[in-house]
């Protein structure tokens, strides 16, 4: 066992030196003449002039040792459906679906958009797009047709890869109806989407000249070998969408070579897997945590990853404990949400298993609450390791690096910084280093590590704007996360600075839902906040003006227009941003300058002090919060 200290240390001040070891983890076509190119702050080019491909890391390379290992385990609890792919048979499916994209034209630097349920179809799809150099943007699933022609239109993608259908708790959600949808919305619509028909939608209706088979080209192209197209290090391997302050999502564009060793190096060092052995995440491919710790980080481990479609609840809540005993999981991946899921379940289900394989469970993407923490950690007997990052990150910024040191962790911490990262935290107003245990912003100190953004697709003036423009005094990276740091070091994640909300691990924006609802012909203004929620950490709750006051004057009709809000933002957004109630108010509480007290109705939602309100406009606004919040409250 080494000095995690140390090893940080190294990584911060010997930076070149330490991640030119770590990008021996990879393998290279070309040899990189430079760790990094940072001529231009803050943008950083890792591996400058190394040539590799994220598919070869991911794929080929294990041919020679662990051809016949499972590479891939395919379950769905909703399709009943099982299957297993060895490296080599993984190794002919994403020949055989590159192959089929190259049939359509798509080549290096091209966009591809992967709208998919969780079936290893779309594992495929990634994999193939990586190799052949193509630019690929997964798209969550649950969202819906404004979301993705939103993206459509800012990725302009030259196909479109998507399944008749997906299946959620036994209910079927049409995929390509919905993507017909989206393209019909979109100024820029891609001239090909590939479908996979899965016999689950039989009234999926085609076009002609624009819809492809893809079972059909699959069987044209069954021995075709594509070489991987080797990218310079920099060259973008994804786009992945994720919500700030404003409407817009902004899309992530991260870089291959970087990516590349960031993810070899934190599946060795911090998720402690080694080749052969089986990683266990129950995400979805469409979030970040699918992207590295489904696809990406296991397969260029040499594990065995798991795709799962289906609930941790269904058919009975023993089904990820069935997995883990029959697939010998080593290395499970989930949300605090998920777990609390379970906590509200008879004990009985996390006993019918023997789970003795798994060695730690590791949980990222909100706050894990200490009770939540124990529970597990108790029920499981493994490590649990709090990991806190971001999809601009890629990989953890704190984190227990347990390959290196097995640090004690406190429950309530993500433990210390990543190495790589140079973390402050920054006093909101003054831009100074805080003291021990006081709040601050955190931030990291650039050049970002290997495999964090690399900039916002196609607008470098909002990568600047957006991240590093916090501060005046000092060129940071912001998370836009509160935290403090104790007198041990450890660091504790507080909540957003902006206005994003997070429900059940899921980042949403309040500006997205707050366009959403207004989509809605009734809707004159409206504020969403995000409110504390036992299971799911947060949940979204809406203050709304109507233009029409008699459609909410009687207690009827307001539920009647809070059901066409929520199927409103259903339709535009997707059912995971739906606000869980939606109160009608007829005046906003804003500052005289017009702007929205989020914070304010945040506070009142939540029964806390509202704090300083001298710039309050009107102060019947809030009045009128606070009862509709009383009212809802004793009503529940
Ligand atoms: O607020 C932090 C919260 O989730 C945000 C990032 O969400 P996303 O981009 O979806 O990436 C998730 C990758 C795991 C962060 O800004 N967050 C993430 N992990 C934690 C967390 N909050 C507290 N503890 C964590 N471990």
């Amino acid at each position: 066992m080494g000095n995690y200290a140390e090893f940080y240390r190294g990584s911060i001040d010997q930076r070149d030196a330490f991640w030119s070891e770590q990008a021996k983890l990879i393998d290279w076509h070309q040899p990189f003449e430079q760790v990094l190119d940072y001529s231009k702050p803050p943008f950083a080019k890792w591996f400058v002039g190394g040539q590799t491909n994220l598919c070869y890391n991911a794929v080929d390379r294990h041919l020679k040792e662990r051809a016949e290992q499972k590479a891939l385990v395919y379950i769905s609890t909703e399709t009943g459906q099982e299957k297993t792919y060895s490296f080599r048979d993984l190794y002919d499916e994403v020949n055989r679906f590159a192959a089929v994209l190259q049939s359509q034209g798509v080549a290096k630097g091209d966009r591809v958009i992967i709208y998919m349920p969780m079936i290893a179809e779309a594992v495929f799809a990634m994999l193939a797009c990586a190799r052949i150099g193509a630019i690929h943007s997964v798209v969550f699933g649950g969202f819906a047709a404004h979301s993705l022609a939103t993206r459509i239109d800012d990725a302009t993608p030259k196909l479109m890869v998507t399944a008749d259908a997906g299946m959620r708790g036994g209910k079927t959600i049409p995929y390509k109806h919905l993507v017909d949808e989206a393209i019909r919305l979109s100024a820029n619509p891609p001239e090909k989407v590939l479908i996979c028909h899965r016999g689950l939608d039989p009234d999926m209706a085609l076009v002609e000249g624009r819809d492809l088979d893809y079972a059909s080209l699959r069987a044209e192209h069954l021995n075709a070998t594509v070489e991987p197209v080797w990218l310079e290090s920099s060259e973008p391997s994804y786009i992945l969408y994720t919500s700030g302050t404003t409407g817009k999502p902004k899309g992530v564009q991260r870089d291959t070579g970087g990516y590349a060793v960031a993810l070899a190096a934190s599946m060795k060092h911090i998720y402690t897997g080694k080749p052969g052995e089986v990683m266990f995440t129950s995400s979805d491919i469409g979030w970040v945590v699918g992207h590295s710790y489904i696809v990406y980080g296991p397969l260029i481990a040499g594990m065995t990853t798991i795709v799962y479609e289906g609930l941790p609840i269904r058919p009975n809540p023993a089904i990820w404990w069935k997995i883990v005993s029959e697939n010998k999981v080593n290395i499970m991946f989930t949300s605090p949400t998920a777990i609390r899921v379970l906590k509200k379940q008879p004990a009985e289900y996390l006993k019918k298993y023997d789970v003795s394989s798994l060695r730690s469970l590791y949980l990222a993407g909100e706050p894990l609450d200490e009770p939540t923490a124990r529970w597990i950690s108790d029920a499981l007997g493994a490590n649990i390791i709090d990991n806190y990052w971001q999809t601009e990150t890629g990989w953890p910024i704190l984190s227990a690096v347990p390959e290196i040191e097995d640090t004690p962790r406190k429950f309530g911490s993500p433990s210390f910084a990543a190495y790589g990262f140079n973390l402050k935290l920054l006093h909101e107003g003054t831009g100074k280093e805080v003291g021990t245990d006081e709040k601050g912003v955190l931030v990291i100190v650039p050049p970002l590590p290997p495999g964090c953004l690399s900039t916002v697709w196609g607008d470098d003036a909002r990568f600047l704007s957006t991240y590093f423009s916090s501060f005046e005094n000092e060129l940071v990276y912001t998370t836009f996360d509160w935290a403090t740091q104790d007198a041990d070091g450890y660091y504790f994640i507080l909540g957003r600075t902006d206005d994003v909300i997070n429900v059940a691990g899921h980042r949403l924006g309040t500006r997205e839902i707050e366009e959403a609802i207004s989509a809605h012909n009734n809707i004159a203004e409206v504020a969403v906040v995000g409110v504390h929620d036992e299971i799911k950490g947060q949940a979204v709750m809406a203050f709304a003006v109507v233009k029409d006051p008699s459609r909410t004057s009687t207690p009827e009709e307001a539920a009647l227009m809070e059901k066409e809000v929520m199927a409103t933002v259903d339709r535009e957004l997707g059912a995971i941003a739906r606000p869980a109630k939606v109160h009608f108010v007829t005046l906003l509480p804003k500052t005289r300058s017009g702007k929205l007290l989020r914070r304010s109705i945040q506070a009142i939602a939540e029964g806390r002090e509202t704090g300083d309100l001298t710039t309050l406009d009107d102060p019947g606004a809030l009045e009128q919060i606070k009862n509709a919040v009383a009212k809802w409250k004793a009503g529940k």
